[in-house]
């Protein structure tokens, strides 16, 4: 019986309490230089995640496998590896919902670099941020320094700020992880940190032209990958991206919009 939020669920692969069940986990070890898979066997119990089976290998099989995690509550957003070839947070993934029939494999993110084991280089993200335009807000509406905004407007760019910054969005979106083109694109995340600035309603900036030119915005085909793989369910394509790439054409596509939108007014 495995409990889950206020759902019971019944896996018969763990009933019988008599005999502990083992299961098999390749893990890739290695670091910027190379590495492969090593396989390591260990026992597994009712409500385990993945990272669970980690500690446990590093504590009794592999002391010097390096994995980063933080919270174990999918809000810190290190834990992020590729388990069976997908892009998850391993301390919010159930070995319950995994088959066990076959190894499970667990390995670093694809996007970015290895720097040991399980561990990636994820710097490039943060110097990607610093490149975008900072929130700029509107003079205060009254004499206190205080502003008035719609809630409507607000409940819009909350959503984008649950993001806890996993980069897993990152790590399935194919510019970056088969097109390795991090100097042309800025990824999913970073679209929608520019959404949460650009939809603010207090902003003034304008970061429109770098988002077609600078951050690569039209690279995206909106596949919805990203979307898909984000532990915060944040709709990233439907609600940040295609907003974004409707201003771009807005601004730069639509003669209608030049004639009848001389000065830019904000949205
Ligand atoms: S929708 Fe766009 S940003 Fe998201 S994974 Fe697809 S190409 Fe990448
Ligand atoms: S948008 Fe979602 S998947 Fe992407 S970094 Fe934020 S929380 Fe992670
Ligand atoms: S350890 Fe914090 S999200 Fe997994």
């Amino acid at each position: 019986m495995i409990h889950w939020g206020s759902k019971t669920i019944h896996d018969s692969r763990f009933n019988d309490s008599r005999s502990p069940m083992n299961a098999t986990f390749k893990i890739w070890r290695g670091d910027a230089s190379g590495g492969g898979f090593r396989d390591y066997t260990t026992e597994i119990s009712e409500g385990m995640v993945v990272l669970d089976a980690v500690h446990d290998i590093q504590r009794t099989q592999a002391n010097d496998l390096a994995c980063r995690w933080n919270c174990k509550a999918g809000k810190c957003g290190s834990c992020s590896a590729e388990v069976n070839g997908m892009p998850k947070l391993m301390c919010m993934t159930r070995i319950s919902d995994l088959p066990l029939e076959r190894p499970i494999t667990i390995e670093p993110m694809k996007a970015f670099p290895v720097l040991k084991d399980l561990i990636n280089d994820v710097s490039w993200n943060f110097r990607v941020k610093k490149q975008i335009k900072k929130f700029r807000p509107r003079p205060p509406d009254a004499p206190d320094g205080t502003w008035r905004m719609q809630q409507q407007d607000i409940d819009r760019v909350q959503e984008f700020r649950k993001c806890i910054e996993c980069f897993l969005c990152q790590d399935v979106c194919h510019v970056l992880r088969d097109h390795q083109m991090h100097d042309r694109f800025i990824g999913p995340r970073f679209l929608i940190y520019a959404a949460a600035l650009e939809m603010h309603p207090l902003d003034t900036e304008d970061r429109v032209a770098e988002l077609r030119e600078a951050h690569g915005i039209g690279y995206c085909n909106i596949t919805k990958c990203c979307t898909k793989v984000c532990p915060e369910e944040i709709q990233i394509t439907d609600n940040g991206i295609i907003p974004l790439k409707e201003r771009v054409v807005d601004e730069f596509y639509d003669p209608l919009g030049w004639i009848w939108k001389p000065k830019k007014v904000k949205s």
